[in-house]
C-alpha cells in the first residue's frame, strides 16, 4: 500500500519536474488511469494530443495512439511506458503491402479511409484517418464518386457498412482481442441475467454486434451505460473499460461475465504499460516516439481532416 502510494507520489513529482501530461487510454490499467490528466478513446486522446501545451506527453497506451500524439504535435517530447505496446490491427497492415495493393489497383483510383488503429506509414498512404466514435460520419463524408478502401479492420468496416449503407472494399485485418468474444459464450451471461442490455464494441464479429442493444466506440460506453433502462450491463469490450464504467455509472451491474473471458478480456499490448514503466519513461524521457520528418508530414493530413471532419 505505502509503496504504491510512494510509487503514485514518485510519478507526480516528475510529471512536474518535466512539464508533463499523462494521457490514458480507456484500457489502461486502473491505477494508470486514475493518475492520468484525461482518460478517453482514441478521438478524445488524439484532440487532447493536439491541444497539449506541456513540454512532454507521456502517452499510455498503444504505440499507434503515442505516434498520433507525435504526428499532431510535433514539437512535444511523446514518451510510451512500453515500445513494446502494439496492435494486432497495426500488424495486420503493414505500409508495404497497402502500397503494392493501391499500385496494383491504382485504375481503381481508391478514396482510401484508415481506422486509427495502423501505423504512421500507413496513414500517410491514405486520404482521411477514422476512429471507432467517428467512423460513420467519416465515411458519410467520403466523395460519393470514388470507390472507398477501409483498412485495416474488417470488423468496424462491416459494421460501418450496415450503419451507412456505403459499399467498401474491406482489408482482412482484426483486433485479437474482440474476434474472441462469441455468442454463445454472451447468450451464456444473458441466460444468468435475462433483463441484461449488451454494449458491444465494433472490432466485435458480426455474430456478436447482431445480438448488442448497442455497438459503439469506448467513449461512448459511458453515457450509454449511465442511460441504459437496466441496471445489469453486458460490456463486450477490452477489460479496462470496466474500471471507468464502474466509477462513472454507480448503480449498475457491470458483467464481465462468470469468467473474465466471456465479454471482457485483457488486450496483451495495453496492459504492458505500468505505473512502474510510467515512472521509469518521465524519469529517463524514454522510450521516445520516433518518426521520419517526410512520413509524420504525410501522415498529419489525413489525421487532421478527420479532426475538421469530426467537430
Ligand atoms: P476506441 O477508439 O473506441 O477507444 O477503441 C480503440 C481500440 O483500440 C479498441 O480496441
Ligand atoms: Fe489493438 Fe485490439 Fe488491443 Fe485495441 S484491443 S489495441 S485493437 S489489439
Amino acid at each position: 500500500m505505502q509503496a504504491a502510494l510512494d510509487l503514485k507520489e514518485e510519478i507526480l513529482a516528475l510529471k512536474k519536474e518535466r512539464n508533463a501530461i499523462i494521457l490514458a487510454h480507456n484500457y489502461q490499467t486502473g491505477d494508470i488511469q486514475d493518475i492520468a490528466d484525461y482518460v478517453g478513446d482514441s478521438l478524445g486522446l488524439a484532440y487532447k494530443a493536439k491541444q497539449a501545451e506541456q513540454d512532454v506527453i507521456a502517452f499510455c497506451g498503444v504505440h499507434f495512439m503515442a505516434e498520433t500524439a507525435k504526428i499532431v504535435n510535433p514539437d512535444k517530447t511523446v514518451i510510451l511506458p512500453d515500445l513494446d505496446a502494439g496492435c494486432s490491427l497495426e500488424e495486420s497492415c503493414p505500409a508495404d503491402e497497402l502500397e503494392a495493393f493501391l499500385d496494383q489497383h491504382a485504375d481503381k483510383n481508391y478514396y482510401v479511409i484508415a481506422y486509427i488503429n495502423c501505423s504512421g506509414a500507413v496513414k500517410a498512404l491514405c486520404d482521411v484517418i477514422c476512429t471507432s466514435g467517428n467512423a460513420v460520419s467519416i465515411v458519410n463524408q467520403a466523395p460519393s464518386d470514388r470507390p472507398i478502401l477501409f483498412v485495416p479492420d474488417a470488423n468496424l468496416g462491416a459494421w460501418v457498412m450496415e450503419q451507412t449503407g456505403r459499399k467498401m472494399d474491406l482489408w482482412n485485418g482484426s483486433c485479437y482481442v474482440h474476434v474472441e468474444f462469441t455468442r454463445d459464450s454472451i447468450n451464456k451471461i444473458k441466460a444468468e441475467y435475462p433483463d441484461a442490455l449488451v454494449v458491444a464494441h465494433p472490432e466485435c464479429t458480426q455474430a456478436v454486434r447482431l445480438l448488442a442493444d448497442e455497438v459503439c466506440s469506448t467513449e461512448k460506453m459511458i453515457a450509454w451505460c449511465q442511460n441504459a433502462p437496466s441496471d445489469n450491463l453486458i460490456v463486450v469490450t477490452e477489460s479496462g473499460m470496466l474500471h471507468r464504467l464502474r466509477k462513472e455509472c454507480p448503480g449498475k451491474n457491470l458483467i464481465a461475465g462468470p469468467t473474465d473471458k466471456c465479454a471482457c478480456a485483457d488486450c496483451r499490448f495495453m496492459k504492458l504499460n505500468t505505473m512502474e514503466k510510467l515512472r521509469d519513461c518521465l524519469a529517463n524521457l524514454s522510450p521516445q516516439v520516433q518518426m521520419d520528418e517526410a512520413t509524420r508530414a504525410r501522415a498529419e493530413a489525413p489525421l487532421l481532416r478527420m479532426l475538421e471532419q469530426s467537430k
